[in-house]
């Protein structure tokens, strides 16, 4: 079937976007065989090689090597010298790809897409049902790559940009206050907030048992146990009273959230505050419609939708919900003071009061 009305240049244009994308796609099992078998570091401190060579370094198949290198170089992910057939990372390439602690480091990205496309099978079921897939079905990589893709960015913004824009926030901490990081996955924000403010009383929930296994075991690593109290608990379920209640990039994930801020509400010390770090958004749909509402809302019908679905009310909120969704729902659970401190390209805070 073929249409006469097609605008030939409006269709090239089409084309050569899905080529762009698929081509991106392309490199997603690329990047992680990269990852697994650490040939980004090993390249790092390597080249400039030739694929031979670093063949038998990284005790990997030539061919195969060359064809991922010859990959990755087309995308300039690695820099190849042609006259003489050497492989190497720039400073700015080795900090995205190989320097795992650094605060650019991007390759948890990759892993949270890997199993994305796991969940593929039980999200075309969700879809005919509208059920939705608890976390025990999820993929292990969407936990691990999850942390590990936000990990970079509350490095360099959680407590040196985000956490001062709340009132009263830093001094509150020094002087001991307490802090609750609800639905705080593998806690790298709870070991960061503890870290920083050592006389604070530090506490992360979270009700996915791996994830609070996972979270001890860094805090341990870290030399931080002692500091910091974790406990497997539903955001509905927690005990304890707080100056601080935070939902780092989780509260569009839960099932109830007007329930859990009610109860956040509830566990608040009267001049305390509810603390959201959410993606960034607009609330318009169609002012999304840029690539990281294409990044965000691809997240979202995959983790945040299908999560949300699972669990009792099934708002499914979803990731790109906005500013006056997220007030409301806010204000539904009783906070008289909602708003938006700080936003960048990404994220954007929100402080509650009572
Ligand atoms: C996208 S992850 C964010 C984890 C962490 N806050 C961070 O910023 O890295 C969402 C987390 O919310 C947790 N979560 C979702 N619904 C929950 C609920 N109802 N009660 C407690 N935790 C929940 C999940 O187990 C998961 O660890």
């Amino acid at each position: 079937m073929s249409d006469t009305n097609l605008d030939i240049e409006k269709l090239k244009n089409l084309q050569f976007k899905i080529m762009k994308d698929v081509a991106a796609s392309a490199l997603i099992p690329l990047m992680r065989i990269g990852d697994q078998l650490g040939l980004f570091q090993k390249l790092s401190e390597l080249g400039p090689i030739n694929s031979k060579k670093f063949a038998e370094e990284a005790r990997v198949d030539e061919r195969y090597l060359r064809e991922w290198l010859y990959a990755l170089s087309a995308t300039d992910f690695v820099s190849y010298d042609g006259a003489k057939e050497e492989f190497s990372l720039s400073p700015e390439q080795r900090a995205v790809f190989a320097d795992e602690e650094g605060p650019a480091n991007m390759m948890g990205a990759y892993e949270v897409l890997a199993g994305q496309v796991y969940a593929e099978e039980k999200v075309i079921d969700a879809f005919k049902t509208g059920a939705g897939v608890a976390y025990e079905n999820a993929c292990p990589l969407c936990f691990t790559g999850t942390a590990r893709f936000f990990k970079p960015s509350y490095q360099v913004n959680l407590i040196k940009k985000w956490l001062p824009m709340i009132d009263g926030f830093e001094e509150k901490m020094n002087l001991g206050g307490s802090f609750a990081d609800v639905g705080c996955g593998h806690g790298l924000s709870t070991l960061m907030v503890a870290q920083a403010f050592p006389e604070a009383s530090v506490f992360g929930f979270d009700f996915h048992e791996p994830s609070i296994i996972e979270a001890k075991k860094l805090a341990d690593n870290a030399g931080s146990s002692e500091k910091i109290s974790y406990e497997i608990a539903d955001a509905k379920s927690y005990s304890g009273n707080y100056d601080y209640i935070a939902f780092f990039d989780c509260l569009h994930d839960m099932g109830d959230p007007v329930g859990a801020a009610k109860y956040a509400y509830d566990r608040l010390n009267d001049d305390g505050a509810v603390i959201l770090i959410e993606p960034t958004a607009n609330d318009k749909p169609e002012e999304n419609f840029n690539i990281y509402g294409q990044m965000y809302y691809s997240f979202s019908t995959m983790g945040c939708i299908p999560v949300s679905k699972s669990q009792e009310v099934g708002l499914a909120l979803g990731a790109q919900a906005g500013p006056a969704k997220l007030i409301k729902v806010l204000e539904k659970a009783g906070f008289r003071d909602c708003k938006i401190v700080k936003k960048n390209a990404t994220n954007m805070v929100l402080e509650a009061r009572k």
